[in-house]
């Protein structure tokens, strides 16, 4: 069976850590004999400029007709002055929403090499490993009514409006218990239900739902101590569910635990699986096109995607050994830097993993015969990694 995976490579960083990730596709295709085909398309700020809408009606399509979607990221200067309702993040919201990928996972985990590369004391964080669970197709992101009014005394005046059906809670609820059966049976609930009446709903669904899965342990959290609690005591979280809206803020928070926002990959999933795979970080205009960025989340949400969308335990697991093992080499891009380890850009940190899973699946093959390893390498026409 041929896998489908749109490509949608975005704006700023967007495309040269995407090039990474397809790096890693066609790798597993080319060593694992994985069938997949790959179409591109563009998004966001891409979008405005070649289509003039941040969703091009081809590029929904080949995402609906895909079985995932690999995304970059959107957004940047150049487009920041057009109006909200047609800017390159329209184009995201739209993806998420038209697919209904209401489940958002995004695991925070700290490699024990990058324990330095956080701004946090070691103590706090190493070990660290959190799952973030965040409902991605509602609350006010998605809210009506919306817009900026003009009020009688002809003052203007913002409005959103956060909602959730209970519905909505109750399957975001299912994805993070489900989540902690296969982890820590942890689930923080987080909210503002001592302000919000949306969110005072959101922590009774869930409690109804925890009484489906007994073995799972359910607590509850206002957001602004779940914030300084992610700061001050990270590793007490297993699994954390929560609104789009928090999500959105303790993600970028749980992000920087880990040493940096260029590590953190995520999956948007829908009832079925159908997943919309993309690094956590935005597209970093400030150093796009440098070949400075980190591509290692990006190449991690194809991981992911293994995993998730493709039911490939064995492909996730070889990727994820490869990013491991380049770290252990030593092998840094600028944002996860520290004094004595290898400063590599983007291109070069790619194919450093990519060569780091051919290594692994030929040992795997040769039985660890190092001799048969080389020749299999040579023959490949590959070197890298071996003298
Ligand atoms: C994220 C991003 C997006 C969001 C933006 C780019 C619309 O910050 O994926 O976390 O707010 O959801
Ligand atoms: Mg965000």
């Amino acid at each position: 069976m041929t896998h489908k995976i749109a490509v949608l490579a975005g704006d700023g960083i967007g495309p040269e850590i995407v090039d990474q990730a397809v790096k890693v596709i066609d790798c597993l295709q080319r060593e694992l004999g994985w069938q997949v085909e790959m179409e591109q398309a563009p998004v966001g700020g891409a979008g405005i400029d070649h289509a003039g809408h941040p969703l091009p009606e081809a590029t929904l399509r080949l995402a609906k007709a895909a079985d995932a979607v690999l995304l970059g990221a959107v957004g940047g200067p150049k487009w920041e002055a057009l109006d909200i309702a047609i800017r390159p993040e329209k184009g995201l919201l739209g993806l998420r929403s038209e697919l209904q990928l209401f489940a958002n996972l995004r695991p925070a985990l700290l490699y024990p090499q990058l324990v330095h590369a956080s701004t946090l004391k070691p103590e706090v964080v190493s070990g660290l490993d959190l799952m973030i669970v965040r409902e991605l197709t509602g609350d006010i992101y998605f809210g009506k009514p919306r817009g900026i009014r003009t009020l009688e005394n002809g003052e203007r005046q913002g409005f959103n409006t956060m909602v959730y059906a209970e519905h909505e809670i109750e399957r975001i609820g299912r994805v993070a218990f489900e989540s902690a059966m296969k982890r820590g049976k942890r689930v923080c609930s987080v909210d503002k239900a001592n302000v919000l009446e949306a969110t005072e709903l959101w922590r009774e669904v869930m409690t109804r739902v925890a009484k489906d899965y007994p073995q799972v342990q359910l607590s509850h959290m206002y957001v602004d101590n779940a914030a300084m609690q992610l700061v001050r005591a990270p590793k007490q979280f297993d699994v954390m569910v929560t609104g789009n809206m928090f999500g959105d803020i303790l993600s970028d928070c749980a992000a920087m635990l880990t040493g940096s926002i260029g590590m953190l990959p995520s999956a948007s999933l829908d009832s079925k699986g159908k997943g919309m795979y993309e690094p956590i970080h935005g597209s970093a205009p400030d150093i796009a096109g440098k070949g400075i960025a980190n591509p290692l989340a990006t190449i991690l949400s194809v991981a992911m995607m293994m995993r998730y969308t493709f039911n490939d335990i064995k492909s996730a697991a070889v990727i994820e050994a490869a990013v491991q093992e380049v770290l252990v080499e030593g092998l840094r891009t600028a944002d996860i830097y520290t004094a004595g380890t290898h400063k590599v850009g983007t291109e070069e940190m790619g194919d450093a993993v990519v060569a780091a899973m051919i290594r692994n699946i030929w040992r795997a093959e040769t039985g660890g015969d190092a001799s048969a390893e080389k020749r299999c390498m040579r023959e490949g026409g590959l070197t890298n990694g071996i003298d």
